[in-house]
């Protein structure tokens, strides 16, 4: 069946949040004294906020009730909020703005799909906001990823099944999720050696629209 939708991820396919999410979280467990590092961080890629806290939180040795985590979680997403507020149009990941203009001139659809509950306020600052056919974040879902519920939502916003669509992904458990969906997959950045992606690119810049589109 030929591809008439694609699904990107947000966070590390549209625009690099990496490195915010990861100075919010690393401010976090400074100030709670537990140990944080780069590969640690690794691990949050595509995952909820609230299941990135209990990752972090395995180093720690006290126990914190479900309120504590609550405001240590709200603490870090102010952290983080406070850095998204540098985010400009030109933090728009290379390739991407092409692969966007080519997909609408050959009427593809185009969605989002995110774990990010700051979704929108990304793709206000990045100027995308009325890009997409549909969007689909952490705002709308009960599961994360790899729970296929994101992009399943966001197939359903686009009105198409999900073998009609192609996920473009950066994050292991968001392979895993497009695949669960029974969509097929792109695999890029951080994920371009996942061997259970269909495809995969360094980054948008290094895929044609028509290789994307021959899954
Ligand atoms: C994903 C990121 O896109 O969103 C994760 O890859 C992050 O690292 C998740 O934890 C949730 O983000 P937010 O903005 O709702 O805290
Ligand atoms: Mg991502």
């Amino acid at each position: 069946m030929s591809i008439k939708g694609v699904i990107f991820d947000l966070d590390g396919v549209i625009v690099s949040t990496d490195e915010y999410h990861y100075q919010g979280w690393q401010r976090l467990a400074d100030e709670e004294r537990i140990y944080f590092d780069r590969e640690i961080n690794e691990r949050l890629r595509g995952v909820s906020r609230m299941e990135s806290l209990e990752i972090i939180l395995e180093k720690s040795d006290r126990v914190y009730s479900q309120d504590e985590k609550i405001k240590l979680a709200e603490r870090k997403n102010n952290y983080y909020r406070e850095l998204l507020k540098k985010i400009t149009p030109d933090d728009i990941l290379p390739g991407v703005r092409n692969v966007l203009e080519e997909l609408k001139r050959r009427s593809i659809k185009i969605a989002i799909g995110s774990s990010s509950k700051n979704s929108p306020t990304i793709l206000e600052r990045i100027g995308l906001d009325t890009c997409f056919d549909a969007t689909s974040d952490g705002n709308d879902i009960k599961n994360s990823k790899p729970d296929p519920e994101v992009f399943l939502i966001a197939a359903k916003r686009l009105s198409l099944s999900p073998e009609e669509c192609l996920v473009v992904e950066d994050a292991g458990a968001g392979v895993e999720a497009g695949i669960t969906s029974g969509m097929r997959v792109l695999a890029v950045g951080s994920a371009k050696d996942d061997k259970r992606a269909h495809i995969s690119a360094k980054d948008m810049d290094s895929i044609t629209v028509d290789e994307m589109l021959d899954v």
